[in-house]
């Protein structure tokens, strides 16, 4: 029996000098101290001994099982710690804050056409498009403005040649829209227009508008009122108050434009407001005759309301935004804002 237990310990040492790898060691440990292991062969031996030899036979084969699961598990350890140093390094604190995913964001402007097409989609206006490379015609002829109209000079252009131009106003998708469709018309229309302005503070070569236009049958100013009260009402709040001051459009007869009580100070008086209470936010009018002239419209059947407001504009009043160049310097630490 003895040599038995000095077999089991001389194969063992043979066979560990085989071991390599992790799975190796696992191997050794099913083969020698598994369920059918040859532990356990050895043990199922005890009952056929002679009783007399039966307990120091059994303390042998327990002490070699101690012997042999001490030197696999050591093993064990030895091939897992080589086979996953990778683990190791990778140790990291977990209570750690994470990092934010950088989230991208719509341009201020985008965001403020957005909400103004939004507040007039539930007043029924569609959304139309125009060109922003114009002819003569669709910038200033059609709306009234003829090549000697001193207001002209009102909207000084950029010419890329003779009649070609880039549009000064929104004003020109009127145009297009009429010659293309029968009252009633309801959009409006947002884009860029150009100017040759010296760029500072509140003036920028290029800048956004969004154009209004409403024709139907009995169309009346009250309603331009109605449609504009409740567009500023919405996007600048309840609180605040619209006032029209007679003005001249060469589109519109009669023609306003429309304050709103400074939303920066409310109305008390500020910098933003040259301490007036009320900064204009918009031109409006009903359509003129000549203007349904030039495009075919029957100006005795149909009437109509035009507005149009400068998006820069709005948003600063919004926002409390003192320049209008932050708009198109794309500074991160600005836009992350808004
Ligand atoms: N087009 C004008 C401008 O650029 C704004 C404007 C005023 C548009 C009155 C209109 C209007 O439709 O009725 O200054």
């Amino acid at each position: 029996m003895m040599k038995h237990i000095e077999e089991v310990k001389n194969n063992l040492q043979d066979e560990i000098k085989l071991v390599t790898t992790l799975k190796d060691a696992d191997q050794l440990k099913i083969k020698y101290l598994g369920r059918k292991g040859i532990i356990n062969d050895l043990m199922r031996i005890i009952p056929t001994i002679p009783s007399d030899q039966r307990a120091s036979f059994g303390q042998q084969i327990n002490s070699l099982k101690v012997e042999i699961t001490n030197i696999i598990e050591e093993l064990i350890k030895k091939f897992s710690s080589e086979t996953v140093p990778k683990a190791k390094k990778e140790i990291f604190d977990v209570t750690l804050p994470g990092k934010h995913p950088f989230v991208g964001k719509r341009h201020p402007l985008t965001q403020t056409i957005d909400d103004i097409k939004e507040v007039f989609a539930r007043l029924g206006f569609d959304v139309a498009y125009g060109p922003e490379v114009e002819s003569e015609y669709y910038n200033f002829e059609a709306l009234n403005i003829p090549a000697d109209h001193p207001s002209r000079t009102d909207f000084d252009t950029f010419y890329i040649k003779n009649d070609v131009l880039l549009r000064s106003q929104t004003s020109t998708v009127q145009i297009r829209i009429m010659e293309k469709q029968k009252p009633p018309i309801r959009i409006i229309a947002p884009g860029r227009v150009y100017r040759p302005d010296t760029v500072d503070a509140r003036h920028s070569f290029m800048f956004h508008q969004v154009e209004g236009l409403l024709v139907d049958e009995g169309v009346s100013f009250a309603d331009l009122k109605g449609v504009l009260n409740q567009f500023i009402k919405t996007y600048f709040g309840q609180n605040v108050q619209m006032r029209l001051r007679p003005s001249f459009f060469p589109f519109t007869e009669p023609s306003a434009e429309v304050d709103i009580s400074c939303s920066i100070c409310g109305g008390n008086g500020c910098s933003v407001c040259s301490y007036s209470g009320w900064v204009e936010i918009l031109g409006a009018g009903m359509v003129d005759p000549n203007v349904f002239k030039a495009v075919h419209y029957d100006a005795e059947k149909y009437t109509g309301f035009a507005f149009g407001m400068g998006v820069e504009r709005i948003t600063m009043l919004k926002y409390g935004i003192n320049d209008i160049r932050l708009f198109y310097e794309n500074d991160m630490r600005f836009l992350s804002q808004f």
